[in-house]
């Protein structure tokens, strides 16, 4: 298949709808990273999405908004609480989990009777959905495993040839994963960490909320492990280099980082260092992604990297680097 390369003009954003309209597969920007779309409703369209990234079909995808209104095509419960966060935090990098509506396929879903759905705040993102005159099933448009898009290129290197177009537009703005928070429990739960914290949805919701308490550690022996995300359970973002995280006080993790270095490089190995500042953990959920495809594509045989500390922002970065490692950790 030859992948068209579009612009994110006016004219290119409606030839990619038409694409998603006819059953195809269009890759598009948001605020987030960029996802790999098509008609949320249309079952054989959504398979296509699985098959183009080899995802696991038990994974489901999020369903992409343009407008308020278009929720009850998606859900037909729509509770105090999930009202006070769309006012917050949509159009944005906000997910909320919702029992499943009638018209959207189980395949969309991964077989669950819930549904993930999101109003993303990326312009492009959201005419590409209004154009095209449906929801918008989209996981991020990589190779299932490897670390998500955050440029067209990186999809381009990914997706190309497996997708009929790629809308090319600028790097992504937030450059993680939206969080992906559960509604349909008593108490909401965030699945998967993300820009918006767990601090913020308290603050909006006046009231503590719950962190699936999977995240951010590695099952121990024999131990019954469920991330309530089917996707947080497999290895992710990984690069092929091996990864090691250093974490401990600031100064002995770059010391032990410069020992590694210096020994491994005697060893004839490749390098590959990322130690972002400690209080830039937006600056830091802004490259990771790159940096570990930079890794990559430099031919690093190991990574290197410091960990970040585990509070707002900061805990969801390190979610994707802990993923990354194989939650690979050296206390120092
Ligand atoms: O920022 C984002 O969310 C990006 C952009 C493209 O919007 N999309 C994205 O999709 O990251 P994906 O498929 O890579 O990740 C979706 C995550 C997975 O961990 C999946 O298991 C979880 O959301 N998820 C989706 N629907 C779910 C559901 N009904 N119940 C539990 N988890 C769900
Ligand atoms: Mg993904």
């Amino acid at each position: 298949m030859k992948t068209r390369l579009l612009k994110d003009t006016e004219e290119d954003i409606c030839i990619a709808a038409k694409i998603i309209e006819q059953g195809g597969l269009v890759a598009f920007p948001t605020e987030t990273v960029y996802g790999l779309g098509a008609n949320a409703m249309d079952a054989d369209a959504v398979r296509k999405i699985y098959e183009a990234k080899g995802r696991p079909a038990d994974n489901p995808t999020i369903v992409h908004i343009a407008e308020r209104e278009e929720l009850g095509q998606v859900t037909f419960l729509v509770t105090e609480d999930m009202k006070t966060l769309m006012d917050r935090f949509w159009p944005g990098p906000m997910t909320m989990i919702v029992p499943r509506g009638e018209y959207i396929p189980y395949v969309t879903t991964g077989n669950l009777e819930t549904v993930g759905v999101r109003m993303p705040e990326n312009e492009v993102a959201r005419e590409l959905i209004r154009r095209s005159g449906c929801p918008i099933a989209a996981p991020s448009a990589n190779l299932s495993g490897r670390p998500s898009p955050t440029t067209a290129q990186h999809v381009i290197d990914d997706l190309d040839g497996r997708i009929d177009a790629v809308i090319q537009s600028g790097p992504c703005r937030i450059g993680i994963e939206s969080t992906v928070i559960d509604m349909t429990g008593k108490i909401p739960m965030i699945l998967r960490p993300g820009y918006i914290t767990k601090k913020d949805f308290e603050e909006a919701l006046g009231q503590e909320i719950l962190l699936d308490p999977t995240l951010n550690r590695k099952p121990r022996e024999g131990e019954d492990f469920h991330p309530k995300a089917p996707g947080m359970k497999y290895r992710h973002y990984a690069p092929r280099a091996e990864m090691i995280i250093f974490k401990g006080d600031r100064i002995r993790v770059e010391a032990a980082i410069d020992q590694e270095r210096a020994e491994r490089e005697a060893l004839g190995q490749k390098v590959f260092v990322i130690d972002f500042d400690e209080d830039r953990e937006t600056v830091a959920a802004h490259e990771i992604f790159a940096m570990l495809r930079q890794a990559d594509r430099e031919g690093a045989d190991v990574i290197l990297a410091a960990a970040l500390p585990q509070r707002g922002v900061g805990f969801s970065v390190m979610n994707r680097m802990l993923k990354s490692a194989g939650f690979n950790v050296r206390e120092v």
